[in-house]
Order: structure tokens, then sequence, then C-alpha cells
């Protein structure tokens, strides 16, 4: 028998059912879909990343017919300022103020950002001009910037250097970022030792004068200073100041952190000690302000924050060789003699003894061992930057080999401004702040004989881990 075939009444109900289910599934998902996006899990992970009311990006700041908004010049000193609101015109910087007599000095902030040369025609050189900072007036601002601003947002780290003294380990990481933190830390003086700080992390940082293939140094290490640290901020180089110059509108940088190696040189601090780092130094900071930054760098490398910490660890000591360098050498007798003796010290008191060669070393093993070290030694050289990972305790011992009669201060001052001893050696004489030469390079500062006393070492390692355990803990 044959099925009759269905009238078109009820193929029109049929349809209508399939319909309504889709529409009801339709709905089901997306609201489905919608009470997960609302879900207290997503919106606390990335909280950022939805507002609760629509509105328009604040993207500039706009004064209309009322006063242009003053800059604030928060903290300076020669090379390095923290200011808000300070804006840029066609590649100009100026601060804006009714009370030009409250702000420093243009120098004092901003340099033509020149190649640095020594002596006095060379320095006057490249102090500012018109067409680099200005000061002006909020009428003057009116004038020249009309109704508004665009706005850069949050803090920004602006270098205003040549290329010259960025692409090396010590100078970035023991200068440029030091200084900069120093700088910016000052406002929050309290930083406890676990490095929590009231301060912002920095979101953008700006190098007027560099090509973006010129920060990185070639031991890799900048890279991983600034992707650990402040893993989200962005970076600007001369190609992104053009764009910005080229658009002919004003803009205004929340708050910046201005650093200038020229204008820094000028500084008592910089010509007593020849680092621009040292010149911050003279604001307000807490005794912790550099473990913020060190503790993250730790946590990145794998490391554990109490690593390093207690005085009843064993003592780990870490001679930084620089042999096979063939430039500024210990004389392969005395280095010999070194490692003989640092291997009978271990050997007496079960201490830990490492002699390694930094540059056969991966970043991460760099920083791991730093950490952990209680002495780091070594003759004057890059390879002791690392001791900005040191945990500063007690008996954290830096020793500086120099040729005798020679000296500088940059491991000397970054040690101490970290609360680590520094001991410089001139073959068996020793000497610690505040009995430190002034700078010298003598003839023999660079070369392969640098002479030392091994048992001198040794007498210091001693007392050093001995006597710092009766009185800590
Ligand atoms: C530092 O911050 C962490 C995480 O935010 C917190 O657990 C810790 O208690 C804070 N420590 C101090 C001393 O404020």
């Amino acid at each position: 028998m044959a099925v009759a075939p269905p009238t078109r009444r009820e193929f029109a109900l049929v349809l209508a059912l399939f319909l309504g289910i889709l529409y009801y599934s339709n709905v089901h998902l997306g609201s489905s879909h919608i009470s997960q996006t609302i879900s207290p899990h997503s919106s606390t992970q990335l909280s950022t990343l939805h507002e609760k009311t629509p509105r328009v990006y604040e993207t500039r700041l706009t004064w209309d017919d009322d006063e242009v908004p003053e800059s604030k010049v928060l903290a300076n000193v020669p090379g390095w300022s923290i200011i808000d609101r300070l804006y840029i015109l066609r590649g100009v910087v100026y601060v804006v103020s009714d009370n030009p007599e409250t702000v420093p000095d243009t120098w004092s902030m901003y340099s033509k950002g020149m190649e640095i040369f020594p002596g006095k025609a060379h320095e006057d050189s490249r102090l500012p001009g018109d067409e680099d900072i200005r000061i002006i007036s909020t009428a003057e601002a009116k004038q020249l910037f009309g109704t508004g601003a665009s706005i850069i947002d949050g803090v920004t780290y602006f270098v205003n250097d040549h290329p010259q003294f960025i692409r090396h380990y010590y100078h970035w990481s023991a200068e440029l970022y030091f200084g900069f933190w120093r700088t910016y830390s000052s406002l929050d003086p309290s930083i406890p030792a676990e490095g929590n700080t009231t301060v912002p992390q920095p979101r953008h940082m700006f190098f007027n004068r560099l090509d973006a293939f010129r920060w990185r140094d070639p031991t890799d290490m900048n890279q991983l200073v600034l992707r650990s640290s402040f893993p989200d901020v962005t970076m600007e180089f001369r190609d992104d100041w053009d764009d910005r110059v080229k658009m002919n509108v004003p803009f205004v940088l929340e708050r910046v952190v201005l650093a200038d190696r020229s204008a820094a040189m000028r500084a008592y601090n910089f010509q007593r000690y020849q680092r621009t780092a040292a010149v911050p130094f003279a604001l307000p900071g807490s005794v912790n302000w550099w473990m913020t930054i060190r503790n993250n760098v730790v946590q990145f490398a794998g490391m554990d924050l109490d690593d390093g910490s207690s005085t009843r660890d064993t003592p780990v000591i870490t001679y930084i060789s620089r042999q096979a360098w063939g430039r500024r050498t210990l004389i392969q007798e005395d280095h010999e003699r070194l490692v003989k003796e640092l291997y009978r010290l271990r050997d007496e008191h079960g201490w830990e003894v490492n002699v390694v060669l930094m540059e056969k070393m991966s970043r991460m093993e760099q920083i791991r061992l730093s950490v952990r070290t209680t002495i780091m030694m070594g003759v004057h050289g890059n390879g002791l930057t690392n001791l900005i990972w040191m945990r500063p305790t007690p008996r954290t011992t830096v020793m500086e080999f120099f040729f005798p009669g020679g000296f500088a201060h940059d491991y000397e001052y970054t040690a101490r401004s970290l609360g680590i001893t520094h001991y410089g050696f001139w073959g068996d004489a020793s000497f610690t702040s505040p009995n430190v030469p002034v700078n010298a390079y003598p003839e023999g500062f660079q070369g392969n004989s640098i002479p030392l006393d091994a048992a001198a070492v040794g007498r210091l390692c001693f007392d050093r881990l001995t006597l710092s355990l009766e009185v800590d803990d």
C-alpha cells in the first residue's frame, strides 16, 4: 500500500516545528555564551579587557578655553628627572609652567643627546638649546599647542642618549636601568626586602636617538633583564620618534622618568664616581630599592627568592676568571695560585667554590650562580655586573682585582649602593669604603700581568665568612 504524500499543511507544520527548535537552541547557546564571558573567573583573570560601561577612549587631554595643564617636576638631579605632563611637539620637549623659577635648569634635565667626547668644549656643545627643550608659560603653550594634546598614558622611561653607552650589560643594567629605577623608586622610600612597591610598572620606554637594533648587547643580557622585570613594557625608537615629529601635533606624557647621560655628567656624584647612576642616590630611597627588579629577574631565572639569604647555608665563593680574554688578566701563576688557595678553603671548610668563565655560561646560569654566591671575585670587568643579582647579607662580598695603583668605581659603587661589601685588591693589599682611591688607569691597568697575592685573598675570604657568622643570626 502506498503512503500518501504529505499535504501542504502538514509540511508547513513540520517546518514551523523545525524552525522553532532551531530558534530555541540558538537563544540557549547565545545566553550560555554571554554568561560565560561575565563569569567572575574570567573577569578577575583579565579585568582590563572589559569596560563595565561603554565610553570613548581617552586619547586627548583637552583644555578648550581653560589654561593648559602645567607640568610638574616631582624629582630632579642632573640627568635624572621625574616629570608629570611633559609635552612634546615636533621633537621639542616642553615643560609648561607659570612659575619657571620652580623648574630646574634645562641643562640638568636634557641635552642634545650627542656622542660623548671628553673636554669642556665638547661638554658645552652638548648643552641643550631652544630647539631641544623649552620652559614655557601656559599662555605660550596655548598658542603653540591649540586646544589639546594626545595622551601617552602611564609611566614612560625616556632616554635621551646617543647609542654610545647602551649596548653593554654593565651600562644597561648597572647604569641606565639602575639609575632609572633608583630615580623612579624615590617616589616610594619604604620598599621592603620583598620588593613590594606602590609605584606602578612603567608602560613605555622611549629612545629618541637610538635605532631598534642598537639596544641589545652582545651577551643578550639587556633583553633578559628588561623582559623579566617588566614583561609588558613597550619600546619606541628613533623611527617612532620621527613618526611623532611628523604628525605635527602635541603629545603629553602623563609621567616621565627622563634620563640624560650628558646632563648627569655635570653632577658632583658623576665627577666623583664616574657613574651616571650614582647621581640619583641624592634622592630619597629605600635600602631595598633594587629588590623590586632583582626579585623579578631572580624568579624569572627559576630561583627561589630565599636562595643565598641564609647565613647558615654553605657559603659559595665564585671566582670569575678573565684568563681566557687575553686582556686585563692576572699573571698566570698568580691565577693558578688563587685557584689552588680557593680549593684549599673548599677542602678545609666545606665551602662551595666555583671557578668560572662567564662567557662560557648561559645567561640563566650566570644569574642563578650569582644569586647563590656569597663572595664574588675577579679582575675588574663586565663579568662582575652579575653582582646586582646577589642577595645582600652581612657577609655578601665582592672582591675586585686591579693593577696596583689602578681603580674604577664601577663595581665598588654598584655593590655599595646595594648594601654589599666591596674590597679592592692591589697585589697583597686590600682596601674598602670609605678608604678607596680615586679613579686611576695607570699603565698596566688593561694589561695581562696584574699581580695578586692568593694568600691575602684567602685570608679575607676566611674573615668575611667566619666574622659575619658571629654577628649575624
Ligand atoms: C608583598 O606582596 C605580596 C603579593 O602581593 C604579599 O603576599 C606580601 O604579603 C607583601 N609583602 C609585604 C611585606 O607587604
